[in-house]
């Protein structure tokens, strides 16, 4: 029987369960294995005025940047440095020294005896600020379609405002974390918490003066990753290397969650102006968006993340003139970086709320003013940058979930409440989602798998991918159990390793299952290929067992490389055009939320999911991510703030003061479901999940802002995102004293 869109259980499913699942700290300390940790700036911007070593060096192994071969790294521009140079300090949390010791007390003491003299400077910390300085990485980049000025000027009705979003932790509950053995003649074998080992390989390599073939990078799973660990792994296991390769003992570094949650950079804040120009019916004839985001101190994955924002600022609307412009602003913060949605969450906040201040200005329903201006089928279904939505179901699911939920009826009911109740406010509403699949940086769409059978008809694969809980060993163990013909329970996906597959991409943009998926189909396919021919040739049906037997002794090979690149994607940043995206993930959220007037406390009565998620290789599996993305994009609108002092210090670093969802954030009522279509485009007729359904959580935001709508005394209520229990009772607080004084 086929495995493929069968619920097979999770290959970790057990052992998460029984606490078998082994994790980077998991391992047992290895002989002579030293502890790693590091010193870092405690301010924003400082200078080094002078830095006294001798104490520490007494008490344990210390290492600065002149240890060093290369102190520069970054997975787009390599701008940063792994350990201060120049004695000056660019973000709160960048590392100064390594310190390494026998015991946690021993590196404990000889932290504290790390002498330096800071002296302060004057930091960037806002969007505002680095504007105000015009403190930028890069340059600012624009996606333009039509004439947005000359639209803007003859429409009917125009609105503009600021949108603005904060960041939000990742909060995985494995702590970056990597164990280091050094082999013969410089060569390292590295254990990795890591979303991406080729770079975790590349950047020691580079940073280590070795060869990539000297080092070799696995990841046998990640207790979470949502991004942080596609860029900002390898600062911990290059430390780590660094004292490998000084003192030739094993190392061990794991941060604690308080100092993770300081020195790692985080999902951008955003802050978006914008312009918009409509009918009287609601139909957008001009938009224009300007995307301002916290870039901390060096550029990560910060240029990217901005051009999926940019790319997703209209969302699921068409809009034939349009004009988008994107800027990365250059603080004092932590180097933000990727998490689950990479800058689409962004952008498509922006748009939703857009479209519900249309619909409040024009005193419509704003599922009517989404209608509207939902991207058609046939006609109308060209993004900004020209590429032509394929398969849109977009309309359809405008169409299913409204019916499905009961939309107009609740509406009725939520306006007859708010007029009721002196108490509590209700808010619905509903967002849509339209998220590109593929990396957008196009040489990253390609992946390697490495497929062996053994002679008991037993089959490894390995693949690029990484396991972060989102499933994807189990997804792969799948496609080639059915691509073989064989039950799915002949195949285990191996530890993740660069000694196997070389130059592969980061576990990221959704896209794992998709790519190393077809690499892993197309090995199989090759050996499936060679055994039928054996089989033709004998003129026999056997076993699968036989049938390996046979080709062994006909000297048949058993093994097999395969290969996958994404077909016909193209980007022009220098026009703004292209087809970035193989195809989109796409969906329609309706939240309901309960708001206390007197504490703004909210509540999420009720959320419906409704995506289009092609055929599941595993619905269980995608159901899971379906379910965990809304969760933590809940999270990202509603209780996640990061807090900071005046001098950026962050407040938030612990889950004492920092509120991620917990069972009792959950929607009383949830239901989560997709509609049967296949994807034409992708292997086994499946989508991408990973993130999509993050971007879903946005209608709960928009039932906020529907709910302060009603006391908003016919103004445009503005909402700051997250909308937090404080935020919702200021805004509360502030348009009840606005109608006072009306009154
Ligand atoms: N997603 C995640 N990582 C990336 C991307 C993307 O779209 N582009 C480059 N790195
Ligand atoms: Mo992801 S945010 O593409 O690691």
């Amino acid at each position: 029987m086929p495995s493929v869109g069968q619920n097979v259980p999770h290959d970790s499913a057990r052992g998460h369960v029984t606490g078998e699942s082994l994790y980077v700290d998991d391992m047992p300390p290895l002989h002579g294995e030293l502890l790693v940790d590091f010193v870092w700036c405690p301010y924003a911007h400082a200078r080094i005025v002078s830095m006294d070593l001798s104490e520490a060096r007494k008490l344990a192994h210390i290492y600065t940047h002149e240890d060093l071969h290369h102190n520069r790294l970054g997975p787009i521009i390599a701008d940063e440095p792994l350990l201060v140079d120049d004695n000056l300090c660019t973000f709160r949390g960048q590392p100064i020294v390594v310190v390494a010791g026998e015991t946690r007390e021993q590196v404990d003491a000889a932290k504290r005896a790390v002498k330096v003299e800071y002296e302060e400077l004057k930091p960037i910390l806002t969007i505002d600020d680095a504007i105000a300085a015009q403190s930028f990485i890069g340059e600012t980049r624009y996606i333009r379609r039509g004439d947005a000025d000359a639209a803007l000027a003859s429409a009917e009705h125009v609105i503009e405002g600021v949108f603005r979003n904060l960041g939000q932790d990742h909060f995985y509950l494995e702590s970056q974390a990597a164990i280091v053995q050094p082999g013969e003649n410089g060569a390292m074998q590295v254990l990795s918490s890591t979303q991406h080992p080729t770079e975790v390989q590349e950047v020691i390599a580079h940073l280590l003066g070795l060869q990539m073939n000297q080092v070799v990078v696995t990841t046998k799973r990640m207790g979470g990753a949502f991004g942080g660990k596609e860029a900002q792994a390898t600062h911990p296991a290059s430390m780590a290397a660094l004292v490998s390769q000084n003192t030739k003992r094993p190392t061990r570094i794991v941060y604690d969650k308080d100092t993770d949650m300081h020195v790692t950079g985080k999902r951008h804040a955003f802050q978006n102006r914008y312009r918009v120009g409509f009918t009287r019916t609601g139909e957008i004839v001009g938009m224009k968006v300007d995307l301002y985001s916290d870039g901390g101190a060096y550029a990560d994955l910060s240029p990217a993340v901005m051009a999926r924002a940019m790319t997703h600022a209209e969302n699921a609307y068409y809009i034939a003139n349009i004009e988008i412009r994107g800027t990365v602003c250059r603080t004092n913060m932590p180097p933000n970086t990727a998490f689950r949605g990479f800058g689409g969450p962004q952008g498509v906040a922006t748009m939703e709320n857009i479209v519900d201040e249309i619909a409040v200005y024009l005193k419509k329903d704003a599922l009517d003013v989404r209608r509207v201006n939902c991207y058609g089928v046939e006609t109308r279904n060209t993004t900004p940058y020209e590429e032509v939505v394929p398969n849109n179901t977009l309309p359809r699911l405008f169409t299913e979930l409204p019916e499905r939920c009961d939309y107009r009826a609740r509406v009725e009911a939520v306006r007859a409440f708010n007029a009721s109740s002196r108490t509590h406010l209700k808010g619905i509403a509903i967002s849509a989602v339209k998220f590109g699949i593929s990396f957008n940086t196009k040489f990253l769409n390609q992946a390697n798998a490495l497929v062996n059978v053994y002679l008991d008809g037993s089959v490894q694969v390995s693949t690029g991918a990484t396991e972060m809980g989102q499933g994807v060993n189990t997804k792969i163990a799948q496609l080639v159990a059915d691509e073989l013909r064989i039950p799915y329970e002949h195949v285990t996906v191996m530890i993740t390793s660069t000694e196997k597959n070389n130059n592969t991409s980061a576990s990221a943009a959704s896209s794992a299952a998709d790519l190393n998926g077809s690499a892993a189909v197309d090995a199989a396919r090759k050996i499936r290929a060679r055994l039928d021919d054996l089989e033709a040739r004998l003129g026999r049906q056997d076993s699968w067992k036989m049938l390996v037997k046979l080709a062994y002794h006909e000297r048949v090979s058993l093994g097999e490389r395969g290969f996958y690149a994404t077909p016909r994607l193209d980007w022009d940043w220098t026009s703004g055009r292209g087809s970035p995206f193989l195809y989109f993930t796409m969906g329609t959220a309706c939240s309901e939320v309960l708001i206390d007037r007197f504490t703004g406390e909210m509540k999420v009565l009720r959320s419906d999911v409704l995506m289009d998620i092609g055929k599941p290789i595993n619905p269980g599996i995608d159901r899971g991510q379906l379910v965990g993305a809304f969760i933590q994009g809940m999270g990202w609108v509603t209780t996640e703030e990061l807090r900071y002092d005046d001098k950026g210090v962050l407040l938030a670093h612990s889950p004492t003061t920092y509120k991620i969802p917990n069972i009792n954030d959950l929607p009383e009522i949830f239901n989560m479901d997709w509609i049967d279509v296949e994807n034409p485009s992708n292997v086994g007729g499946s989508k991408a999940v990973g993130e999509p359904p993050l971007l879903m959580a946005i209608s709960v935001w928009c039932a906020v802002k529907n709910a302060l709508q009603f006391v908003a005394n016919g103004d445009i209520a503005r909402l700051r995102l997250p909308a937090t229990n404080e935020e919702i009772l200021m805004r509360l607080t502030e348009y009840t004293k606005r109608g006072a004084a009306v009154a």
